[in-house]
């Protein structure tokens, strides 16, 4: 049974992103979204995981509102102005995987514990945007060492979280999402203009599954399709 209600407000984490404006655009025109809220490192209450007081602030803005049935994080980086993914072992440096266990997966699993008090106890959904990349099983390729080892630390902060709150609040799933190749900003030097999917259409696939998932979905990585993927 789904856990998410006819009726639901909604919380959307990096709002200013490709994928995160997609995901406002949507809900807002969502017939059984009452309110949509979206957050980011520039917004009234900003969440910036350079800086990581600023998660906990940006929680205790929306404390005392009415709980959130869905919270969507789209919040990630896979490559900046000084760096691109890794071709090779020898391209691997210390800053860069910083960077991206940072923004990654230390700023997400923050975000799980202090943005996880405001869903609502009696059915919702926290989805955090990961890669399927960051599967090990799925890793086949090689290469893109920080990116991959970033989101492979972000899902087991989420199948950790799962596992603590199915004890304490088990109408609250909490799951890792691959959105698919996607038309972004972060996917456009890697041909994302070409091979990427226009960024509502895959957000509709996207919320489409998360209105779909009920208490046995928690814990898991699942893509945009639906499909559950390997951790
Ligand atoms: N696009 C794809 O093909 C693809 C594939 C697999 C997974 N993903 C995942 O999907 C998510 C969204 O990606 P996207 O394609 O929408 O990328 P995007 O357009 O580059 O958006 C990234 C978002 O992250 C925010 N951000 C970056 N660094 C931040 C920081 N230090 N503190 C707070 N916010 C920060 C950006 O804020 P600003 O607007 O302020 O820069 C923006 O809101 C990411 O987690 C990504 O890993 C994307």
């Amino acid at each position: 049974m789904p856990l998410i209600s006819t009726s639901f407000r909604a919380l959307v984490i990096g709002s200013s992103g490709t994928i995160g404006a997609a995901f406002v655009e949507l809900l807002e025109n969502h017939p059984a979204c009452t309110e949509v809220v979206g957050i980011h490192r520039s917004s009234t209450s900003p969440i910036d995981y350079q800086d990581l007081s600023t998660i906990e602030e940006a929680s205790k803005t929306l404390t005392g509102e009415p709980p959130f049935q869905l919270i969507i994080n789209t919040i990630g980086i896979l490559h900046s102005a000084d760096w691109m993914p890794e071709k090779k072992l020898d391209d691997l440096n210390a800053q860069q995987l910083q960077t991206l266990l940072q923004v990654n997966a230390i700023g997400p699993g923050l975000t799980m514990r202090y943005f996880s008090k405001l869903l609502d106890p009696a059915g919702a959904v926290m989805a955090t945007l990961s890669a399927k990349v960051g599967s090990i099983e799925d890793n086949r390729l090689g290469g893109w060492y920080s990116y991959r080892a970033s989101k492979a630390a972000l899902n087991m902060l989420i199948k950790t979280t799962a596992i603590e709150l199915a004890r304490t609040k088990p109408n609250i799933a909490l799951i890792a999402l691959h959105p698919g190749t996607v038309n972004s900003r972060l996917s456009k030097p890697f041909k994302g203009q070409q091979i990427g999917r226009p960024p509502l259409d895959a957000a509709q696939d996207m919320l489409n599954v998360l209105l779909s998932l009920g208490r046995e979905d928690s814990g898991t990585f699942i893509s945009y399709s639906g499909e559950r993927l390997p951790w």
